[in-house]
C-alpha cells in the first residue's frame, strides 16, 4: 500500500469482524512497525499483544470495574481539556453520536458506548504499549507516538483497522492481573486492532482537521 494512501485513509476502527488476526501477522507488523524512530535509538518500548481468552478477560474485568462505580486508575495522568481543546473533543463526540443514533439526553446509550471503548471495541486483538516507570516524559513518550501510528499504517497493508486508545487500559490492575505486566511499567496507551466491520456506522467517521494556516507558521520562504 501506498505510503501517502496509508496516511490519508488511516482512521480509527472502532467496529470489528470477529475473525481472529493470525499472531504471524501481528508480528510482521510489530516487526516492520519497530523501525520507528525513537530517541537515541533507546527503543523504549515494551509490547504486550492480547487476543483470546485474555482479552476476554479482560474486557470483563474492564467493565466489572466500569459498572462496579470504580473510578478509573490508569498509569499515566490524563488531563481534562479546555477551550479549543475541549471544543474538538465535544464535537468529535457529536459526530460519533450522530452516526451511532444516540440522542445526547440518552444516558443508557451514551454508556454502553463509553463501555464499547472498555471492551477494546470488541477488537479481536490488542496491543498494549507499555514504558519503565524509570523513563520519563520526553523523549519515550514521543517514542510511543512515533510507534503507535507506524502500528497502525502498516496493519492498513494487511487490510487491518485499529484504533489507538486509553479506555481499555484504564483500569490497569485489570490487566495486570490477565497479562502480568508489572508494576515497574507504565502502561500508556493500546490499540484495538483487527479486521473492519464498514456496516459499522461510527467507521464511517471522517474526523475533521484544523486547515493548515491555523497552526502552522512559515518562515524564510519568498
Ligand atoms: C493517545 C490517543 C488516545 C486515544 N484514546 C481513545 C479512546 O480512549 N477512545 C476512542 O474512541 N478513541 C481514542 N483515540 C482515537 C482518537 O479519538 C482519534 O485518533 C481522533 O479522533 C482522530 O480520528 P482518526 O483516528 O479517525 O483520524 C485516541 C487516540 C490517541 C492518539
Amino acid at each position: 500500500m501506498d505510503v501517502i494512501e496509508a496516511i490519508r485513509t488511516r482512521k480509527s476502527i472502532r467496529g470489528y469482524k470477529p475473525d481472529p488476526v493470525p499472531k504471524e501477522v501481528l508480528k510482521e507488523i510489530l516487526e516492520i512497525a519497530t523501525r520507528s524512530p525513537s530517541g537515541m535509538n533507546t527503543q523504549p518500548w515494551e509490547i504486550t499483544v492480547v487476543a483470546g481468552d485474555v482479552l476476554n478477560n479482560i474486557r470483563r474485568g474492564n467493565i466489572e470495574a466500569m459498572t462496579s462505580g470504580k473510578l478509573p486508575n490508569p498509569d499515566i495522568q490524563i488531563e481534562t481539556y479546555e477551550g479549543i481543546y475541549r471544543q474538538r473533543q465535544i464535537e468529535l463526540a457529536v459526530q460519533i453520536f450522530q452516526l451511532m443514533g444516540i440522542a445526547r439526553e440518552d444516558r443508557e446509550a451514551r454508556n454502553a458506548w463509553m463501555q464499547r471503548g472498555f471492551r477494546f471495541f470488541d477488537a479481536p486483538a490488542a496491543i498494549i504499549l507499555s514504558l519503565d516507570k524509570s523513563l520519563g516524559t520526553w523523549p519515550p513518550l514521543s517514542d510511543i507516538g512515533a510507534l503507535a501510528q507506524t502500528i497502525c499504517l502498516a496493519a492498513m497493508n494487511y487490510g487491518l483497522g485499529t484504533c489507538i486508545n486509553g479506555q481499555g487500559i484504564m483500569f490497569p490492575e485489570v490487566v495486570r492481573k490477565f497479562t502480568g505486566i508489572p508494576e515497574s511499567k507504565r502502561m500508556i496507551l493500546c490499540i484495538a486492532i483487527g479486521y473492519p466491520d464498514w456496516d459499522f456506522l461510527a467507521n464511517k467517521l471522517v474526523s475533521k482537521r484544523e486547515p493548515l494556516e491555523n497552526n502552522t507558521t512559515w518562515h524564510g520562504f519568498d
